[in-house]
């Protein structure tokens, strides 16, 4: 097979790229990725020798860069991770949300399309659902009902990969993941930034009243999932993904604070975030039962392992935390 898999060089992108270029040596991955603030080659360095493996920089906007590779790499199979991922940023500057997101997804529908793309996969997030309230969860049948820039573009996405697929007959899967954690998380998302935080000794900032709650998986376990949607998913099914580990975010902040060993006193209530979702929660029956998924890690194993992680890479996040990212971080949290 041959993968083009845009985004790669992000989170979840390059934890994706790295597994399935070990997993399959026969496979051809090709990684396609802007690098931009969130995109880092730093996060494939062990791989980037492999013979199955190459990186194109480029934007998934341009159609006719993205047409070209496809053609020269006979790609059998897109996995679209390419996005902007941050609700806070998308509140500060939400037209690029829809560039990437929106018109972005539209522009690879089209290239796989024209090339007879025998599979296009959206990984999709479960953001698109809205918020749920204190008890229920989000099922492949709830309404979408974003409430942030980031979520609508990530729907707005969705909407048209469904529409390829009614219209045009191509071959597609949506998967809606809850929140990922591991390892290269940027450190401006919740947990990379509490655990690099409290190493430094500075401020944990809490949004609101910190009740708010999020489902976490571990990266890995997403990729499983992807794996099996890549290569057994039906045409046009939506697939969530979860392991039904809710938490607040108070919970994690203090688990955090007490694996490092860190004062209670670095914790710093902030101001809200616009239109913050209480609560998100998957139910991911369908990709347990049709697929035969099954998440790999629970959360305790998992959190030691990350904040060991970022413990024995810090060259990795300091240079991030000391780079673009630190006017980001005094403008959003007003501190330095
Ligand atoms: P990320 O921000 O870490 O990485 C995004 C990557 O996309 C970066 O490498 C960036 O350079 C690249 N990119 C951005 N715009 C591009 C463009 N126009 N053309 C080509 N490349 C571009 O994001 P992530 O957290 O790894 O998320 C990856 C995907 O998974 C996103 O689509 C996101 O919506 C979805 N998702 C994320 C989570 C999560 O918890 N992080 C959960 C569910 C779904
Ligand atoms: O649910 C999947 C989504 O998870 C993905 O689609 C997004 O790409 C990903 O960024 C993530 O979105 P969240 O908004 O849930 O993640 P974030 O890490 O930004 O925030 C998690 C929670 O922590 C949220 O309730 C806001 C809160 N928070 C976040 C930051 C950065 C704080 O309290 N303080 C902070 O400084």
């Amino acid at each position: 097979m041959n993968l083009f898999v845009t985004g790669g060089a992000g989170f979840i992108g390059s934890n994706f790229v790295r597994y399935m270029v070990k997993q399959y040596p026969n496979y051809k991955i090709v990684n396609y990725d802007l690098l931009t603030y969130a995109g880092n080659l730093e996060n494939l360095r062990d791989i980037e020798n492999s013979p199955n493996y190459t990186f194109v920089k480029g934007n998934i906007g341009n159609q006719e860069l993205v047409d070209f590779i496809v053609k020269e790499h006979k790609i059998d199979v897109i996995v679209n991770f390419a996005a902007e991922s941050h609700v806070d940023r998308s509140i500060s500057e939400p037209d690029v949300f829809v560039k990437t997101n929106m018109l972005g997804t539209q522009v690879l529908l089209d290239v796989a399309r024209e090339n007879k793309i025998t599979k296009y996969v959206q990984i999709s997030t479960d953001e698109v659902y809205g918020s749920l309230g204190e008890t229920g969860y989000f099922t492949e049948e709830t309404p979408i009902s974003p409430n942030s820039p980031y979520s609508a573009s990530k729907a707005a996405g969705d909407l048209m990969v469904k529409a390829y697929h009614e219209t045009y007959g191509l071959n597609v899967n949506i998967t809606r993941c809850s929140n990922n954690y591991g390892p290269y998380h940027f450190p401006e998302k919740l947990i990379p930034l509490m655990v690099t935080n409290a190493i430094e000794g500075k401020e944990l900032p809490i949004y609101g009243d910190g009740k708010n709650i999020r489902d976490w998986l571990h990266v890995e376990d997403h990729c499983s999932a992807i794996d099996l949607v890549v290569h057994k998913g039906e045409p046009g099914e939506v697939y969530n993904i979860g392991g039904h580990n809710e938490r607040t975010n108070n919970e994690i902040v203090h688990l955090i604070v007490e694996k490092l060993g860190v004062s209670k006193d670095l914790i710093k209530y902030v101001e809200d975030r616009l239109g913050h979702d209480r609560r998100y929660a998957i139910d991911p029956t369908k990709i347990m039962t049709q697929l035969g998924w099954k998440p790999k890690y629970t959360f305790d194993t998992g959190i030691v392992e990350t904040i060991q992680w970022y413990l024995d890479n810090k060259t990795w996040w300091k240079n991030i935390k000391s780079g673009d990212y630190k006017h980001y971080y005094e403008e959003q949290y007003g501190v330095n």
